[in-house]
């Protein structure tokens, strides 16, 4: 109140003209109108769609968490309408569109967001391409060419609901991918007139890449969109998707590309990593893949004799002889370990050893065992002295044992004969 009348009393000292108050006057009304027009802004589709049923409805709660609500984005925004007037709202006139189909869903929504100028006002760091992008894919594709089956932006991303990606409750966020593309692609009924599989969604819930992802936390694990792209056809520099695996695994897709399968495959039309580990339902690798045995891969295309099974056995048995040697030391350092050995340094250094099987693993993929030996070379060195410093160490704990047992015999000797002798005397 005070400052209001201390304003009012250096207006009044300024001695203003009767037109500048009255300016002055105007302005202040036309703010006061405009704020209270703001904060009561009348939805009345909002009002009539929270409370009709489906498919009609609309929940209030939910719109107005949602992204484009948030920034000043309503109903009148994408439907037209005059959300002011409760009897003509829906009216044409007022610019009312009806009902939006299918077909028409990504010019909508391209509308702004392909709309570099208007979008930079709100995020510039917003992709624009969107629209763009959706049209390479087979879903815009299949689209423009009539199939109105096909996921269009809102059955990824909801429709009154958005949420923007990294937002856990988006239907678009990593955690939440798979499901929202398992609405149509894991059901039979719906995908049936398109004869492709319907087992991606349970496949990848079993792979390695779902566990890493959901169980350990590791969102830089691929989902359905890391390997198909969120939008266009595929992630930006991946000419295929069957070559998306060479974007995080460097090492295996350089040593594949100098291996003689490289141009094998390539002769034969088979994908690269995805003939061994498929697809969706990648497994954790084991020893076993590379062998003369029944869970060999190789042994899918090579039969015993030809130089690739031959490679397969003498990869597999380098593999083995490693992860044997190293079992051997770990057995023997845990044993000094326990009767009080110091070989603290040497269980340390057997890290090494387990470092390069884990490099014998990766270069299975050159297919030459001569490389697979390079790798494990060191790691068999650190196994064979780190054995001999548990075996020194077992032998100093012998030699003390043989000490100690000389000392207390000679000690019980001692004893013994100090009591002979005690008992001689007081005879
Ligand atoms: C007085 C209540 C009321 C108001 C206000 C109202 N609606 Fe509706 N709306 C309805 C009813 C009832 C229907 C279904 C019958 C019909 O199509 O007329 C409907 C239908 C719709 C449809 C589907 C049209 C179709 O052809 O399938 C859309 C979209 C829609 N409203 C949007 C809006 C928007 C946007 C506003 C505000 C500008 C609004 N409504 C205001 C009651 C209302
Ligand atoms: C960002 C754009 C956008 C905003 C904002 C928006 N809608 Fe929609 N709305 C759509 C789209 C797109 C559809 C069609 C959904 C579909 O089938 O994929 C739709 C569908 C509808 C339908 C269902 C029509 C039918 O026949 O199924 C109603 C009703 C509706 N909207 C009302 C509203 C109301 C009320 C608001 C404001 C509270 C609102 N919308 C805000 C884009 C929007
Ligand atoms: C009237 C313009 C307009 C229309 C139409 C529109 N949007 Fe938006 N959209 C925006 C604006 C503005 C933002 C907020 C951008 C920001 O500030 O991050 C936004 C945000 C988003 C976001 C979150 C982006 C992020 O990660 O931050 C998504 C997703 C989105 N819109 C999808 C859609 C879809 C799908 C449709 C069609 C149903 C649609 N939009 C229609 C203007 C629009
Ligand atoms: C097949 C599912 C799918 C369809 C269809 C789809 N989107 Fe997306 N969209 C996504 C995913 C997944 C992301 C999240 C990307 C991420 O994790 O950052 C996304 C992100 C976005 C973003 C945030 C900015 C960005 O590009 O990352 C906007 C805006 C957006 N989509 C708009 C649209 C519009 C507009 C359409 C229709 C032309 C559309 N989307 C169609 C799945 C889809
Ligand atoms: C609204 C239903 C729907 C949703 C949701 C949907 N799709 Fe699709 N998708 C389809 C249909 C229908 C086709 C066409 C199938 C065909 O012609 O082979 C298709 C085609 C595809 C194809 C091409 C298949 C081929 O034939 O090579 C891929 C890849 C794909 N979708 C991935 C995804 C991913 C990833 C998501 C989730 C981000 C997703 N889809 C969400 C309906 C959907
Ligand atoms: C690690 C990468 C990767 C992930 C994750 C992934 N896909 Fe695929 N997907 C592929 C590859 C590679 C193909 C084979 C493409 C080809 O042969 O051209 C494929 C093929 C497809 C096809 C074509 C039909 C088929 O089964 O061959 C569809 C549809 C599809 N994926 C949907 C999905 C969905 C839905 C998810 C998530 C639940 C998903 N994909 C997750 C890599 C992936
Ligand atoms: C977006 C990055 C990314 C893409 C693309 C990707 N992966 Fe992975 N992959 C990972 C991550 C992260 C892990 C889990 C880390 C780990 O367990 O070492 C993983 C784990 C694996 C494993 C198990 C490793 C182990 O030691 O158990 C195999 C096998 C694998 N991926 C093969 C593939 C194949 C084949 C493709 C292509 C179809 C592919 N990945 C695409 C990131 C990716
Ligand atoms: C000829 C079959 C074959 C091909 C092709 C192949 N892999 Fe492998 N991959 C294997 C075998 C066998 C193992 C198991 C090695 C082990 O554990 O002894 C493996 C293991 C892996 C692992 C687990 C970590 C590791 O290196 O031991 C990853 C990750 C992996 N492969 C990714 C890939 C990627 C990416 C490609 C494509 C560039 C690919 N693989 C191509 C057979 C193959
Ligand atoms: C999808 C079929 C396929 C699988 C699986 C496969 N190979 Fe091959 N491999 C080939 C073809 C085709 C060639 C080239 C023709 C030939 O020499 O037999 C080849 C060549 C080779 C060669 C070179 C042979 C030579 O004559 O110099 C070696 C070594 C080899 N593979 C080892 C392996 C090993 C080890 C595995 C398992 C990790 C494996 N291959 C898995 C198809 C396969």
């Amino acid at each position: 109140m005070n400052t209001l009348r201390t304003s009012a009393l250096t207006i009044i000292q300024m001695r203003p003209s009767p037109r500048t108050l009255l300016r002055g006057f105007a302005l202040a009304i036309f703010f006061a109108v405009s704020l209270t027009a703001l904060a009561q802004a009348p939805n009345t589709c909002l009002d009539c769609h929270s409370v009709l049923d489906a498919p009609l409805t609309v929940n209030a709660e939910s719109f107005s968490a949602s992204i484009h609500a948030q920034k000043g984005i309503t109903c009148v925004n994408c439907h037209g309408g005059d959300p002011a007037s409760a009897d003509n709202a829906m009216d044409k006139k007022t610019g009312f569109k009806g009902k939006i189909t299918r077909q028409q869903v990504p010019e909508l929504c391209g509308k702004c967001h392909s709309d570099t100028a208007y979008m930079r006002q709100y995020n510039p760091s917003l992709r624009t391409d969107q629209l763009a992008q959706y049209r390479t894919s087979v879903h815009g594709k299949k689209l423009l060419s009539g199939d109105s089956k096909v996921a269009v932006c809102t059955d990824c991303h909801s429709v009154h609901e958005i949420r923007p990606a990294n937002d856990s409750r988006s239907t678009v966020n990593p955690l939440n991918v798979a499901t929202t593309c398992s609405h149509c692609h894991a059901d039979q009924q719906y995908m049936k007139p398109y004869g492709i599989k319907t087992a991606q969604f349970a496949d990848y819930s079993k792979s390695v890449h779902h566990e890493a992802m959901t169980v350990r936390g590791d969102l830089s694990a691929p989902t359905c969109t890391t390997c198909h792209g969120n939008h266009g056809a595929a992630p930006p520099g991946v000419a295929s998707v069957t070559n998306v695996c060479s974007t995080c695994h460097v090492f295996q897709s350089q040593l594949f590309d100098e291996s003689p399968h490289k141009a094998a495959f390539a002769a034969a039309g088979l994908p690269g990593c995805v003939t061994c580990h498929s697809n969706h339902d990648i497994e954790h690798p084991a020893d076993t893949m590379v062998s003369t045995g029944d869970k060999s891969v190789c042994a899918t295309c090579h039969s015993a004799g030809d130089p690739g099974l031959n490679t397969a056995g003498e990869i597999h048995g380098k593999l083995q002889d490693l992860q044997d040697r190293i079992a051997r030391s770990k057995e023997i350092l845990d044993r000094a370990a326990e009767s009080g050995m110091e070989v603290g340094q040497a269980q340390l250094d057997l890290i090494q050893a387990t470092d390069a099987l884990t490099k014998g693993r990766v270069a299975v993929h050159s297919a030459r065992a001569a490389k697979v030996e390079q790798e494990l070379q060191p790691g068999n060195a650190v196994a064979e002295k780190t054995y001999r410093a548990g075996e020194q160490a077992l032998h100093e704990r012998n030699y003390r044992r043989v000490g100690l047992s000389i000392s207390l015999l000679v000690i019980g000797a001692t004893l013994l004969g100090l009591r002979l002798w005690i008992r001689e005397i007081e005879q």
